[in-house]
């Protein structure tokens, strides 16, 4: 990473002992998710919706005051293994505005509150560094998946992966692939993400789309993904709204076809898409939520129709920095 990326992003998380606390924004793809996971390109934001960690000693470990966390909570439990093996106890305090199992990072933005403050108590970490870590205490505890959300949550802003728009600021690995993060300018829009309060389970998805793209048209699918998300990803750095909003509508035409849209989300859309450019399925879907972009000065009757369709509207920015230590966890409600 220059030196000039490390400046824009917060660069290091620098040392902090413990108590110690940490906050870490939601993310949201807006091109190229699933298709993400084969190596092909993907653009994401990470949200001003945020979930905020405490973590101080402690003669037990708990998570909200709940003494088997870790037999509830893989993310917790892998980002111990890795980051915590063998060292006394901790108690974590964990609040979130980012709705669970939503398709918007919650998961990521745990794991990488969570070791943003291990890694600050063990003398801190280099935020490319820190993207591995919390990719592979992700995807550990998922069993698949890209690091697109960890890129989010880890870096701030636009970013994307697997493409060369933009600035490149490092790359991460697992056994099969090198994804390549870069950072791309923020349009400074505002975008509209519907939760159909419809939970799934990402590693299960990821999987059936895995074995629908191993079908005959599935090489046809993933280079039509590849297409929408060049142009995407070109369309946003043009700031041409129409264009994008046409593209988001396209990919998620290809998300039904690998069979990750659901009834609900077409609902919502049906209801919200008068009032925009356009919009789509984000994240893994079969539930969770979409994003879409209303048209200018129609925000607020987008989220109407929203909530009048009965899902729940976040009217949405970006959060232009990733992960970041908050101060001591002993002040206040303990989590900074
Ligand atoms: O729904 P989420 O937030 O888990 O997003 C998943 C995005 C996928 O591309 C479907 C999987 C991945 O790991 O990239």
């Amino acid at each position: 990473m220059n030196e000039e990326a490390a400046a824009e992003i917060g660069g290091r998380i620098p040392a902090h002992p413990l108590p110690s606390s940490s906050r870490a924004p939601g993310k949201c793809i807006l091109f190229g998710e699933h298709a993400v996971v084969h190596g092909r390109p993907e653009l994401l934001l990470a949200l001003d919706l945020y979930t905020q960690i405490g973590v101080r000693a402690a003669p037990a470990t708990t998570l909200n005051a709940d003494r088997t966390p870790l037999e509830h909570n893989p993310y917790l439990s892998r980002a111990l293994e890795t980051l915590w093996s063998g060292r006394p106890p901790l108690a974590l305090t964990a609040v979130s505005r980012i709705p669970r199992a939503a398709g918007l990072g919650s998961s990521a933005a745990f794991v990488a509150a969570v070791a943003a403050v291990l890694c600050a108590a063990d003398g801190g970490v280099e935020r490319a560094r820190l993207h591995q870590i919390a990719f592979e205490i992700e995807q550990g505890a998922q069993g698949v998946g890209s690091p697109g959300d960890t890129a989010a949550v880890v870096g701030g802003g636009y970013l994307t992966l697997n493409s060369t728009a933009g600035r490149p600021l490092w790359q991460v690995r697992d056994a099969r692939h090198t994804w390549s993060v870069h950072r791309v300018p923020d349009p400074a829009w505002s975008w509209l993400i519907a939760y159909s309060g419809i939970p799934r389970d990402t590693g299960a998805t990821v999987r059936a789309v895995g074995e629908r793209l191993r079908q005959e048209d599935g090489p046809r699918l993933l280079e039509e993904f590849e297409q929408v998300a060049h142009e995407g990803i070109a369309a946003v750095g043009e700031e041409d709204r129409e264009k994008v909003g046409a593209l988001l509508n396209r990919n998620h035409g290809l998300l039904q076809q690998v069979g990750v849209s659901h009834p609900r989300l077409e609902e919502l859309l049906a209801a919200v898409l008068p009032a925009c450019e356009g919009g789509k399925v984000t994240g893994a879907g079969a539930g969770g939520s979409i994003v879409v972009l209303p048209k200018l000065g129609r925000e607020l009757e987008a989220s109407r129709r929203i909530t009048r369709a009965g899902g729940v509207a976040y009217l949405v920015r970006p959060a232009l920095r990733g992960v970041e230590l908050v101060g001591p966890a002993d002040r206040g409600t303990g989590t900074g």
